[in-house]
């Protein structure tokens, strides 16, 4: 393991020298996630800021790019069709790599648990440039679920030199693992930042998110059950089983189901056979995120797979049904926000079925819940990377 004592020694910067802190990231939840410390980096005299993004994801990012104004320094633009986890490993670790060489940062910043974070955590620590790790210490305790991000996880705690743990439960987990207590730091989860800057521009805006209006329109007077899915381990079976639990909740005539669907093709083949034209659901492109967080609001119930679902739905009090057998974020659970549903159609329509039908049992579930931090999460991290 990396001693993080000694590479601090060799590789921080100067007294009163801004630091470089080269940020990686690759996919759409990591860029949400993100965001806000960029944001944070680039405005405080402290640091140089400099991003690179591996384009693990490419439509999906940009949408985050985009709508959140971070430019790239690098793009290494990886992403191909239906890629395999070692081609895109491999990918990753040489071109990352590549930059590092160029940047000499003094911290590289990775966040989760993506190929992106793994590759990029690895690439530094063979360099030993130190690693700061966003959304630290989130374990499920079984490496199959959810494959393969709790091995990614894992793999990136035993070579960052700055553990920022969303919540104290993640936090225990690091410490459990013999994480130096001085290194691991609760800060929140930057998500709820990202959560209230979109907000934010909405209200100064309100045509970043009115272009749902048209799907309200035609299912006026139904309750919208908003679903996302895209989990590897889901694929083939549990796929199918999630598109056929749809289908049922679809027949309802007081119902509407509303699927911005992930760009994945072992998602979207499924779900298309399955799904499209029937008159209830909407089978649509993923939203960027500004249309997401008005899914989030109009939304009855989220039906989802995701992790940032997960978080961002306690903080609206919205109920949320985790197609999942495991997760790694207890905290939904526990505030009576989320609840494991799994991915077998039965369980997911029952399940559906009592929060529409009961409403001791949805109001139960619909309380707002606060267990990923104020909002003010970048700028924790800030204050940290620059006084580690
Ligand atoms: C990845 C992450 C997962 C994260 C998820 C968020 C890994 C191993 N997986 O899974 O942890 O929860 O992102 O969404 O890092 N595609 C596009 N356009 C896009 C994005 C994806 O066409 O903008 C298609 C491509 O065919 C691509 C495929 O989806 O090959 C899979 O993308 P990949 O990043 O490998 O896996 P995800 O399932 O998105
Ligand atoms: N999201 C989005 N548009 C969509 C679906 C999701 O902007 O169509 C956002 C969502 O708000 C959350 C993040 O993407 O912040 C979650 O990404 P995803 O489910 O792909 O990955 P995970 O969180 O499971 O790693």
């Amino acid at each position: 393991m990396l001693d993080a004592n000694a590479t601090l020694a060799v590789y921080g910067p100067c007294m009163g020298k801004p630091r470089r802190i080269l940020t990686v990231f690759g996919t759409r939840p990591e860029a949400i996630k993100l965001f806000p410390l960029v944001h944070a980096l680039e405005r405080d005299p402290r640091f140089v800021s400099r991003v690179c993004v591996s384009g693990q994801h490419r439509g999906m990012l940009d949408q985050v790019l985009a709508i959140s104004g971070v430019t790239a320094d690098h793009d290494l633009d990886l992403m191909q069709p239906d890629q395999t986890l070692d081609g895109l490993t491999a990918a990753l670790l040489t071109g990352l790599g590549r930059v590092m060489d160029v940047e000499q940062p003094d911290w590289v910043v990775v966040q989760g648990d993506t190929a992106t974070a793994l590759a990029g955590a690895l690439a530094a620590y063979y360099r030993r440039i130190p690693v700061a790790h966003v959304e630290a210490g989130l374990r499920s305790g079984d490496i199959h679920h959810p494959w393969p991000e709790e091995v990614n996880r894992k793999a990136i705690g035993a070579i960052a030199a700055l553990h920022l743990a969303p919540t104290e439960t993640a936090a225990a987990a690091l410490l459990r693992e013999n994480c130096d207590p001085a290194r691991v730091h609760v800060t929140g989860n930057t998500v709820i930042d990202a959560l209230h800057w979109i907000t934010g521009r909405i209200a100064e805006e309100p045509g970043l998110a009115s272009g749902l209006a048209e799907l309200e329109q035609r299912f006026a007077g139904k309750r919208i059950v908003g679903v996302t899915s895209h989990r590897r381990e889901s694929f083939g079976g549990g796929m199918t089983s999630i598109a056929s639990a749809i289908r049922r909740i679809a027949d309802r005539s007081d119902v509407a189901v509303i699927f911005p669907v992930h760009l994945n093709p072992n998602v979207r083949t499924v779900m298309h056979e399955a799904l499209a034209g029937l008159e209830n659901v909407a089978l649509i492109e993923p939203l960027d995120y500004p249309h997401f967080a008005r899914l989030l609001g109009i939304a009855t119930l989220m039906l989802t797979d995701s992790g940032g679902v997960q978080e961002e739905a306690p903080a609206l009090g919205k109920p949320v049904l985790v197609m999942r057998e495991t997760t790694e974020r207890p905290e939904g659970i526990a505030a009576g926000t989320a609840r494991l549903v799994g991915t077998d159609a039965d369980r997911i329509v029952s399940e559906v079925t009592r929060l529409l039908d009961d409403p001791a049992a949805y109001a139960a579930m619909a309380r707002a819940h606060n267990p990923f931090g104020d909002g003010l999460n970048a700028g924790r991290i800030a204050d940290l990377l620059a006084s580690a």
